[in-house]
């Protein structure tokens, strides 16, 4: 059967019957008409506008300062590119925190103005009412559980989350409470790859897993990390599968050799 909607692109009902039928979800975020036009073409499942934009093409250290104007702009870039994967906006740092209303209204602006199909917000039973309200208006949300950046002051820093039994307990507890308030799916990011495997077994939900082994129904990465990108700080969990900083370097070096020795342009790129 089609993964794809009468849109085109995979729906909500599809990602959740990936996981009864045990097949792998692969997201990875993309912030741009180009880089999302590839990821797209490639099979990705979902295309998440990660408010990781913030650190990797905005520049900042951290998450905390994305706007909902930064939001909006990539995502609607991205979601011009998106035939086949579907999109999902990262709501940022309090877009949804104050109150129900502004999370929905907040949502609600993902869907409207960027054609969008859902958002991820980050949070368990802090946020379950919230997560009930935006669904309950028939928008998707995808959860995000263990390490979530929007907390870092809290945290103290990007640590592993849920390595004491206590803390472990409270994220499970966390999956079921998302679930049970309406998410189709819910981000595990860093957190130990047993405590990820018995939330995946205990939540009908996909989990998809970030820094969480193996054994979660989806992974996603940073689409800069995995291309070899961004050179600040590559997680532990990040697999570079080409190094293209290298690449582009050397593209960008050669093409300066070029002008300046009178080489480019040559015969074939001028009228
Ligand atoms: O912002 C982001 O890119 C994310 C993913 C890493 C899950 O939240």
């Amino acid at each position: 059967m089609s993964k794809q909607g009468e849109m085109g692109r995979i729906t909500t009902s599809a990602i959740r019957d990936m996981k009864k039928r045990g097949e792998k979800i692969a997201m990875l975020t993309a912030y741009d008409y180009s880089m999302a036009t590839i990821v797209d073409k490639a099979g990705v499942d979902i295309i998440l506008v990660g408010d990781s934009l913030g650190m990797v093409i905005l520049g900042y250290d951290s998450t905390l300062p994305v706007t909902m104007d930064d939001m909006l702009h990539h995502t609607k870039a991205v979601a011009r590119a998106a035939r086949h994967a579907m999109v999902i906006g990262d709501m940022p740092f309090m877009s949804y925190q104050a109150s129900e209303k502004e999370a929905l209204r907040n949502a609600g602006r993902f869907l409207k103005e960027t054609d969008a199909q859902g958002v991820k917000l980050e949070g368990g039973s802090e946020v379950a009412s919230i997560i009930k309200r935006i669904t309950s208006a028939g928008i998707p949300v995808m959860a995000h559980l263990g390490l979530t950046p929007q907390s870092v002051h809290q945290f103290g820093g990007y640590k592993v989350q849920g390595r004491d039994a206590a803390v472990a307990a409270r994220i499970i507890e966390d999956a079921k409470i998302v679930e049970e308030a309406g998410a189709f799916a819910v981000v595990l990011e860093c957190v130990p790859a047993a405590l990820a495997r018995t939330i995946t077994q205990s939540i009908a939900i996909p989990t998809i897993g970030i820094g969480a082994g193996v054994d979660c129904d989806g992974q996603v990465l940073v689409v800069n990390d995995m291309l070899g990108m961004y050179e600040k700080f590559t997680p532990k969990f990040v697999k570079k599968y080409v190094n293209l900083n290298h690449v582009m370097k050397d593209a960008i070096k050669a093409y300066v050799d070029e002008v300046r020795a009178g080489e480019f342009p040559n015969k074939e790129h001028f009228f």
